[in-house]
């Protein structure tokens, strides 16, 4: 791992390329990792935005606007599909304009490609119109993309949509996936899901190459599938969060009362609880947590997200006294330093919804986890950390405190969380190799460099 400032000193090579992130947390992080990892490599980075607040701390970046009022467009869509199959039209011509303005730009060193993120398949007609090399970025696990590629497959036999009475039916080709396990997400307009699928997809095949924020040592069987069914350059660079000393492109401030609390408990003792950015719980679920979490005699540091519990703004419907019964024994935050709690030796499992960088952190600090996971990927992340990686113990949707404690006492006490701990640091030792030179990940950013000064 580097320090990002040696990087500056790195000779540019000449060239630019235009990233062009999704908004959201989840994928706002990949995309500028990527754009440091590139920039260490001495390639130049603009990025065009909505308008996110993170341009101050990435003083080496080119931001570019475009006028798209992100809120005002939330506030008209019914919900973050309908909003994605919004954007992917309203998009077209204020993002074609930036980048012809980009393209007509002499001052600065020409643009060989654009990178976007998978959700934006609107850019690859954009980008071939320009005569301009699209590579894909898609932000989360390949064994999920190609559970969303399967979609029309699942349609065809009738898997599609789901029906509660096949639930726990297998899918033979998507083992070790069964009906529940499907990237669904949950949106009035079912239509606009397969619509932004189906873009997804066919403009990933159209692409001139994809990266991904994964490793060949972790889905080998996975990347092979999609190097069959796709016959497009793929560049697993993974772990991104690796390369350098940890950077924030966080939209939330952290709360650093998470580190000096957790320096006062015992090593490996914590079970660090976080649903991410964007899963939400009812308010009956939450008080399942809370006393799950009471009841497991374990210390807990636990992030509850403002508006994460329907109905709540807060923490308000937590009994009087909750935390200090417990002695200290409890931590609540509304967001944490995440890397830096999951790198503390005080952290000894990670409750999570298996976002997929939520997912990666964990396996590379040698955290097992408890999966709860909520929609789309996170189903099928959380079933590969079940039943592939075998370094989480899957919660199988149940909120209930019985099932969180029994959960959190397998990790922590009994002989199975020994074994999560030792495959989950075997994990995390290949993840740390995957990056030194000459190895998978290292290898195939050379690779990508290679591609981008080929254009
Ligand atoms: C979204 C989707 O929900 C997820 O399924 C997909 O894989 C990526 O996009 P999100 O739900 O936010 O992401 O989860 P995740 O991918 O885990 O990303 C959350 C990020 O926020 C992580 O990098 C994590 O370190 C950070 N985080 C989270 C904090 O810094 N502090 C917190 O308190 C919680």
């Amino acid at each position: 791992m580097e320090n990002l400032r040696e990087s500056h000193m790195q000779q540019r090579v000449g060239r630019r390329v235009v990233l062009f992130p999704s908004p959201l947390q989840g994928h706002i992080t990949p995309m500028l990792q990527l754009g440091n990892i590139l920039y260490s490599k001495g390639i130049s980075i603009t990025i065009i935005h909505f308008n996110s607040p993170i341009t101050a701390k990435y003083p080496h970046f080119t931001f570019h606007l475009i006028p798209i009022d992100l809120m005002e467009h939330e506030a008209a869509t019914a919900d973050v599909i309908d909003l994605f199959l919004l954007l992917n039209v309203n998009c077209i011509e204020p993002f074609k304009d930036c980048l012809v303005s980009l393209l007509a730009n002499v001052e600065e060193e020409p643009i060989t490609c654009v990178i976007t993120d998978a959700v934006w398949y609107f850019t690859q007609p954009v980008a071939e119109s320009l005569k301009l090399p699209r590579i894909v970025l898609r932000t989360s696990s390949v064994c999920s993309f190609l559970a969303f590629a399967a979609f029309p497959l699942l349609h065809e036999k009738g898997i599609l949509p789901i029906q509660d009475s096949q639930f726990e039916l297998s899918i033979p080709e998507l083992q070790p996936l069964k009906v529940k396990d499907l990237p669904v997400i949950e949106t009035r307009n079912p239509d606009a899901l397969n619509q932004l699928i189906s873009g997804m997809v066919s403009q990933t095949k159209a692409s001139s190459g994809i990266i991904w924020n994964s490793f060949e040592e972790l889905e080998q069987t996975a990347l092979t599938k999609f190097r069959q069914d796709f016959p497009i350059p793929a560049f697993p660079i993974g772990p991104f969060h690796k390369y350098f000393l940890a950077s924030s492109s966080s939209l939330l401030s952290a709360d650093q009362s998470s580190i000096s609390w957790l320096d006062k408990q015992a090593p490996k003792s914590v079970i660090y609880v976080s649903f991410g950015s964007l899963a939400a719980v009812n308010e009956a679920e939450f008080l399942e947590i809370a006393w799950g979490l009471a009841n497991c005699n374990q210390p807990f540091l636990w992030v509850v997200r403002p508006g994460s519990i329907r109905g709540s703004e807060w923490i308000e419907l937590l009994p009087n006294g909750f935390l200090e019964i417990l002695g200290g024994r409890g931590h609540i935050v509304k967001w944490a330093p995440q890397q830096e709690v999951l790198a503390h030796p005080a952290t000894g499992g990670f409750w999570t919804h298996n976002g997929w960088n939520s997912t990666l952190e964990s396996i590379c600090e040698g955290v097992p986890m408890i999966c709860q996971p909520s929609f789309g990927d996170q189903r099928v992340n959380a079933r590969y950390v079940d039943k592939v990686w075998r370094v989480g113990v899957h919660l199988e949707n149940k909120m209930e405190r019985g099932e969180i404690e029994r959960a959190i006492r397998k990790v922590f006490v009994e002989a199975e969380g020994l074994e999560l701990r030792e495959r989950t640091m075997v994990l995390k030792e290949k993840a740390d190799n995957s990056l030194k030179q000459g190895v998978s990940s290292s290898q195939a950013l050379d690779s990508l460099i290679r591609c981008i000064s080929s254009f």
